[in-house]
């Protein structure tokens, strides 16, 4: 697939009451691993992320806070920025909802959707989630054990009735449908792609996309009393980025329609069924991509403020450190499936996936080659049949995760990486330098020069999910930062290039939990 050269990837922009946590951590690092990778092959990435800042929900927080909304979210969106931040995030553009530049787009959208017939006057009356912003049917409730109706998540709703402007979606049914045939990978995994298609058969209702009973919005044009859905709002930050509805913007016409848009299994109707429905309306073409991911539970539970299980990413970091938390948040939870988070699992992925495979790989064969050979890339002799394999098989694997990474298969990427892992240890093992240094110098440099070479190679591969370890790595064989990208893969390492002291990169953590 991939031969356009630009690409586009968003996270979903998050509520800005909430504190960041696993969940939102989780997203942001994804999208950053993708955007890393694209950008390592060669492409020109742009890589949005922000905070979604209106709606009944936030209103609630802001007077809870006895802040004005605005104050409240100037506040509050610095912990997302904190996020990206702290979690050395690449991301090129930090939207807010309640910018300006986003305001306008979202108006004209609006307009545009109007001026099309896509938008009429009405009442509505129904059930409504002030958690997820969002219209529940009457054949989606059930009741807790207080007698409060409740949506399928569990989410407490509340009766409204009040004046609203909807959107046409009974009438974008059957183009949706066409559009899902005619696009099979549109929404990832499959079996989300046959949940939003069996969503849509059994029919769609108009949605209701204004409300009067709260003020903290965009308001509708001409229609002050009305502030335009917060769903409607959120969504359209992603065209908002590129300047939408300036057609000649460079950024636009680079970079729209987006590659992929990352989210949560909760939030994909929004995605998968809402705003491709308001973008054909709007004579705009709909993103490449939903990817929808799974959710992480915390010790097997669900994770929640009145649990207070809560994980929190900073404190992570700052105990376990940057790279193994993201290892473990990529390779714990395969991407579209649930995960569970647990101090124990991480420690022991760290322990033995980073410490004793790669760390130790890296570790022995550069303490090694430091020792035992000036200090310097060794001058390699003939390769034999067992090197040529060995090499052959890395390549293999650059192959393999290159494709997989085309479909965003990032958990099954770093298996693949970690499988040549541990061939390059068993290889360390049977040629055994330390027995050939008394026999053999010159067998000796040439099975370290493979070595040297495999590691380079993995190190290329690892850089964009593990960039901290991964670049100690690539400075301790001296190879150039901009020599580090695609491109560079099948360079040789020069022998006799000198390489500073090893230092070790992923330390075993001797916590007993
Ligand atoms: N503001 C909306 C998105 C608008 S996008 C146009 C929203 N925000 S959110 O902050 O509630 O959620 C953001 C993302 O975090 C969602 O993709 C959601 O799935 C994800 N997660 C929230 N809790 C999560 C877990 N426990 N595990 C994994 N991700 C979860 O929805």
């Amino acid at each position: 697939m991939q031969d356009k050269s630009s690409f586009y990837i968003t996270t979903p922009i998050y509520y800005v009451n909430d504190i960041p946590h696993i969940g939102h951590a989780y997203t942001t690092v994804v999208c950053d691993t993708i955007a890393r990778f694209m950008r390592w092959r060669g492409k020109e990435v742009r890589f949005l992320t922000g905070t979604d800042e209106h709606g009944q929900k936030v209103e609630k927080s802001a007077i809870e806070s006895s802040l004005e909304p605005q104050i409240f979210t100037d506040k509050v969106s610095e912990r997302f920025k904190n996020l990206t931040n702290q979690f050395n995030i690449t991301n090129d553009d930090f939207i807010r909802t309640t910018e300006e530049r986003h305001k306008k787009s979202v108006t004209s959208l609006w307009n545009t959707l109007l001026k099309n017939g896509n938008i009429y006057l009405d009442k509505y009356s129904g059930w409504y989630s002030v958690r997820d912003e969002a219209f529940y049917n009457i054949d989606e409730l059930s009741e807790n054990n207080k007698g409060e109706k409740i949506a399928p998540n569990g989410s407490i709703l509340e009766w409204i009735e009040e004046p609203s402007f909807f959107f046409k979606l009974s009438s974008w049914q059957e183009k949706l449908l066409k559009f899902y045939k005619n696009n099979p990978n549109f929404v990832s995994p499959k079996s989300r792609y046959n949940e939003v298609l069996s969503f849509v058969s059994n029919g769609l209702e108009d949605l209701s996309i204004s409300r009067t009973s709260f003020k903290w919005g965009i308001s509708v044009p001409h229609e002050n009393n009305h502030v335009i859905y917060v769903w409607l709002d959120a969504l359209t930050n992603y065209i908002s980025a590129l300047e939408y509805p300036d057609n000649k913007s460079q950024l636009w016409k680079k970079f729209w329609p987006a590659d992929i848009h990352v989210v949560g299994k909760d939030i994909l109707r929004f995605h998968a069924v809402y705003w491709p429905a308001f973008l054909m309306a709007a004579q705009i073409e709909p993103p490449k991509k939903i990817f929808a991911h799974g959710w992480w539970t915390v010790d097997g539970e669900k994770m929640s403020k009145s649990t207070g299980n809560v994980v929190d990413p900073f404190k992570i970091i700052s105990e376990y450190g940057l790279d193994q938390f993201k290892y473990f948040l990529l390779r714990e939870m395969r991407f579209g499936k649930d995960g569970d988070f647990s101090e124990k699992s991480l420690v022991s992925r760290i322990n033995a996936d980073l410490s004793n495979d790669l760390g130790n790989l890296v570790q022995r064969v550069l303490i090694f080659v430091y020792k035992n050979c000036e200090g310097s890339i060794p001058k390699p002799d003939k390769f034999l049949k067992v090197d040529n394999l060995l090499l052959t098989e890395m390549n293999q694997t650059k192959d393999k995760v290159i494709k997989l990474m085309d479909e965003y298969l990032l958990t099954d990427s770093l298996e693949e990486i970690w499988k040549i892992i541990k061939k390059c240890n068993s290889y360390t093992d049977n040629q055994a330098p330390w027995v050939l240094k008394k026999e053999n110098t010159s067998r000796m440099n040439t099975v370290l020069y493979v070595l040297l070479t495999l590691i380079k190679k993995i190190s290329f591969l690892t850089q964009s999910f593990i960039p901290d370890g991964s670049h100690k790595v690539l400075n301790q064989l001296s190879i150039p930062l901009e020599e580090r990208s695609h491109e560079y893969y099948d360079k040789k390492l020069e022998y006799n290039t000198s390489i500073p002291e090893p230092e070790a990169i992923f330390p075993r953590i001797d916590k007993k939990i």
